[in-house]
């Protein structure tokens, strides 16, 4: 079968997400399928261009998957020829400048998220973007989870009659690093080096509420750091200077559906799990309710919906638990990472339709940006729309 090859670069492939979600459930796992397939029959194969800071690591990385091409040098890899696609997962605040040359160079683009630092930043991008008429498109992973796919589904089968509200939980312990190595890089500890949790989890929330739901209208957040000080990798105490708590409240503007769609959505570094999944949303409507994890959707419909009375003087005598009814998988489901890339590369390849651009990712930025600036000034604050002549 004939077979096509495709130089991406891929810079912040030695850190979390970019060597085990990127490189090796995504990349890798396309060629050990054969590729993959384009309509017209041909195989399109990934060929990785690792870079990074460190020419051990990346040869080491390189060795273990029997690749050949890395390089601390990242104008050189965005000079080659045969590469055609410039992938960021570095820390949050390398990014903006290395997508700005992968733009400049005329590669195509496919970036974590957040964008970019701030929201200037990310629409600049992706004006320039759209300017130097390149492909892009940003990672918006939990989209293609099975729990939310489930919901999507549910959503768009008219299942829950008029949305009223979406109850989010995201979160788990992430252990200090004192006595307990941290599980997350002190980085995101760090608001100097682009962490907080604001930053990194309301660009999740603005692609699943936006995609799922509706346009975000509003957002009141309130934002903390529970916890001062952290150890980082190597051991030295330091001051967790971004927050690690975001409580924010959304509201949602629904096509087609009379008042807006109220979102409360718990994300925290400093809440231990006593949930099915490490994230859950329960959405209620007027005909029915559900609550989806990464995995797992939930339904209890109108017509199978128990009828509580408060009396606090008596245990309760029913397993609330078991009135839900599981939601059958009815497809298989991919590695969320994987199924994105698959998306993007035929978009590149073959011009199928995408629209997770980084427009969407600037959105994401957006809500971010004004949910901090919601919990600084105590107010809530409209959301308002953005597009290629505002900033
Ligand atoms: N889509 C998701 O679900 C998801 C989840 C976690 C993180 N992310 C995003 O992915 C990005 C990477 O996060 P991660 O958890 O993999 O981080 P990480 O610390 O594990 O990896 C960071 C990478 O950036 C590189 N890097 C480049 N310049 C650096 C510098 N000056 N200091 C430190 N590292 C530098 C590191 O070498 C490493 O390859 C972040 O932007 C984060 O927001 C996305």
């Amino acid at each position: 079968m004939a077979r096509t090859t495709i130089g991406i670069v891929l810079n912040g492939v030695t850190g979390r997400m970019g060597y085990r979600q990127h490189l090796v459930r995504s990349l890798l796992a396309i060629r050990e399928q054969g590729g993959l397939p384009l309509p017209d029959g041909r195989r399109l194969w990934p060929e990785p261009v690792l870079v990074g800071r460190s020419e051990t690591k990346l040869r080491e990385i390189a060795q273990r998957h029997g690749l050949t091409e890395w390089t601390t040098d990242l104008p050189a890899a965005l000079a080659r020829p045969d590469v055609q696609i410039y992938f960021d997962s570095q820390v949050t605040a390398q990014r903006e400048k290395a997508l700005r040359l992968a733009i400049e160079a005329g590669k195509h683009i496919y970036t974590e998220k957040p964008t970019a630092e701030d929201l200037a930043g990310a629409v600049e991008l992706a004006r320039l973007a759209d300017a130097s008429s390149i492909k892009h498109g940003v990672v918006q992973d939990k989209l293609f989870l099975p729990g939310l796919r489930k919901l999507d589904r549910l959503v768009r089968g008219g299942f829950f009659g008029r949305i009223l509200s979406v109850r989010g939980e995201f979160g788990y312990w992430v252990f200090e690093g004192d006595w307990q190595t941290a599980q997350r890089p002190s980085w995101n500890y760090r608001a100097a080096d682009g962490g907080g949790i604001t930053v990194d989890m309301f660009p999740h929330w603005h692609y699943v509420l936006e995609q799922i739901f509706g346009r975000v209208a509003t957002v009141a957040a309130h934002v903390t750091t529970h916890v001062p000080h952290r150890w980082d990798e190597a051991g030295e105490r330091y001051d967790a200077t971004a927050d690690d708590a975001a409580y924010g409240i959304f509201e949602i503007e629904r096509p087609g559906q009379d008042g807006r769609i109220v979102a409360q959505i718990n994300s925290s570094w400093s809440v231990r799990v006593y949930r099915d999944e490490l994230v859950e949303f329960q959405v209620d409507g007027t005909e029915g309710s559900a609550v989806a994890g990464l995995r797992n959707c939930r339904i209890q419909h109108r017509a199978s919906t128990p009828k509580p009375v408060w009396n606090p003087d008596l245990p309760a005598t029913e397993d609330f638990r078991d009135q839900w009814q599981v939601v059958p998988d009815n497809e298989e489901f991919d590695n969320g990472f994987k199924a994105q890339w698959e998306l993007f590369l035929r978009h590149v390849v073959v011009d199928e339709p995408y629209s997770w651009d980084l427009w969407a990712g600037a959105r994401g930025v957006q809500l971010a940006e004004l949910g901090l600036r919601s919990a600084r000034e105590g107010r809530r604050i409209e959301i308002p729309d953005l597009d290629a002549g505002q900033a």
